[in-house]
């Protein structure tokens, strides 16, 4: 089975990455790390605790904490044997670390691992709005390689609900990693 690494951090939008995680097991092996700030965004934005969090993951996922820096994922041996790496949402502060080279937990650390690697990694930010500094941290990433993205739902597909509007933003991430799904209507394609 293929594998991916994915990332939850403490930025708004965690509801991204439950989504993400979701639609990912489904078809791949992931290798799920969530920030201590993650857990607490996850706490005030979708009502689940750490512990509930963690019993409900399922059998295609094996879960580290940001402290495990030991972690195989961390190493480039095993990230050229994924997909890649997702961060999503990715905070500012995330951001920061990435650009910078920064890598004093196992976030920083696999996204580092992913540039140095060539391997794609996708940096769902979300702020608003951005400073100069959340600009050129975004730049440095571009340059090196990575992919960044403002979590920002179109309106084109005609969403009805919140669900629709995340699962827009979820569904352009799997493109991204030639991942199919059918989680929004394409341009041109009739509504289902
Ligand atoms: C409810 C809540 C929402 C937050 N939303 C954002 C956000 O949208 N973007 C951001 O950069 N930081 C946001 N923060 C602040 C980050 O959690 C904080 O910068 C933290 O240090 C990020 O740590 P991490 O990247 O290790 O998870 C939020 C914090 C809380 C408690």
């Amino acid at each position: 089975m293929e594998r991916i690494v994915l990332c939850i951090t403490g930025a708004s939008g965690v509801i991204y990455g439950v989504r993400l995680l979701q639609e990912l097991t489904k078809r791949l092996f992931v290798h799920l790390v969530v920030s201590d700030n993650g857990f607490k965004v996850i706490q005030e934005e979708i009502g689940i605790t750490k512990e509930d969090f963690l019993k409900s993951l399922g059998n295609n996922c094996k879960f580290y904490s940001q402290h495990q820096i030991e972690a195989d994922i961390s190493s480039g041996s095993f990230l050229t044997k994924t997909k890649g790496v997702i961060v999503a949402p990715c905070s500012m502060a995330t951001l920061s670390a990435v650009a910078n080279g920064f890598s004093t937990n196992l976030i920083h650390r696999v996204s580092d691992v992913a540039l140095k690697e060539r391997k794609k990694l996708y940096l769902l930010v979300r702020e608003m709005p951005l400073s100069l500094i959340h600009i050129k941290n975004m730049e440095k990433v571009s340059l090196a390689g990575g992919i960044v993205s403002v979590a920002s739902p179109g309106f084109y597909h005609k969403p009805e609900t919140v669900e629709d509007m995340v699962n827009f933003v979820v569904g352009k991430v799997l493109d991204t990693f030639d991942i199919e799904h059918n989680l929004f209507n394409r341009w041109g394609t009739p509504k289902k």
